[in-house]
């Protein structure tokens, strides 16, 4: 961690990977965020799943082994269990304490479900603990996340899902769609500064887990959707001039200079559909809000 985030730090655009945001406190900004009236992907990506759930599960099939990618609290998937009724469901987070508390919860919610936690950091090379024969693995993966992947990282991530659900798998995904500049921008700059102390949490985070200084209040949030290459771009703006220390070694802003914190891309149809097609997976469905904000796909 210390040398990828110095290395990150050293360059002419300094950045610190969006993966350092998920300590416990940036989890729960994180969850505060998904509440927010002005962030809409989490309430209308649940709104869709409401409606669409049973015509997702038909889409699915009968025989299906459920594995979510980054489960966290294990909500969205909550809305597709009636309809899906899997045989398993094994939830995969990096994040093992509060994965096994929401395994517990859920599988004393749904006495009928097998649920199998497996503590992994799926965005890296892992593998399946074990396989079952004869259901079709069935990969869900909400909330955009995929978003947070350079495009290259997309493709490359989702070829290892087709690798791990097999021929006969098949993945649901959540994405949020391409949309005008206003509604975008004003999801990642909330009116009560939650996307803020989310964005500055990750400097907190540096500080206990690299014996940082950093004071985070000498940072400003800034998030802008670039349009030309259809992502929000989040950075810590140095308002003053500064030497911080981190892992033993200074590192010096300028007033005014950035820090790239977070990409979130956000796709139309077609786009998504292809980056998924060069993937291996042909769409079998999709389900979008009444707006056009967000689209839930099923890709077999
Ligand atoms: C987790 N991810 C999909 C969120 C997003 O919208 O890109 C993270 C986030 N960053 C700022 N607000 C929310």
């Amino acid at each position: 961690m210390k040398t990828e985030v110095l290395a990150g730090l050293a360059r002419e655009q300094k950045r610190i990977s969006p993966k350092y945001f998920y300590d416990e406190r940036g989890s729960a900004l994180f969850e505060a965020i998904t509440e927010l009236p002005e962030y809409y992907p989490t309430r209308t990506e649940i709104a869709i799943l409401e409606s669409y759930g049973d015509e997702i599960a038909r889409g699915v099939g009968d025989s299906s082994f459920l594995i979510e990618y980054g489960s966290g609290s294990s909500r969205k998937i909550r809305l597709l269990l009636e309809s899906l009724r899997p045989s398993g469901y094994m939830p995969v987070d990096i994040s093992c304490d509060h994965l096994l508390a929401a395994a517990e919860a859920i599988a004393s919610e749904y006495e009928w479900l097998n649920v199998y936690p497996t503590c992994a950091d799926y965005s890296s090379d892992w593998e399946l603990p074990f396989t079952r024969d004869g259901v079709r693995k069935v990969a869900f993966f909400p909330g955009s996340s995929i978003g947070n992947f350079e495009p290259t990282d997309a493709r490359r991530f989702l070829s290892g899902v087709r690798r791990t659900v097999g021929e006969d798998g098949a993945l649901i995904i959540g994405v949020d769609l391409k949309k005008s500049t206003d509604v975008v921008e004003r999801a990642y700059n909330d009116a009560e500064g939650v996307t803020a102390e989310f964005n500055r949490n990750i400097l907190h985070h540096l500080n206990s887990r690299l014996k940082g200084e950093f004071n985070p209040e000498r940072f400003e949030h800034l998030a802008l959707y670039n349009e030309e290459a259809g992502r929000v771009e989040m950075y810590l703006v140095s308002t003053t001039r500064q030497t911080v220390m981190l892992g033993g070694e200074q590192v010096s802003f300028e007033q005014g200079e950035t820090i790239h914190t977070e990409n979130s891309y956000k796709y139309d149809a077609p786009e998504f559909t292809s980056l998924a097609r060069e993937a291996g997976f042909n769409l079998g469905g999709s389900w979008r809000d009444e707006s056009n904000y967000f689209e839930v796909f099923l890709f077999d």
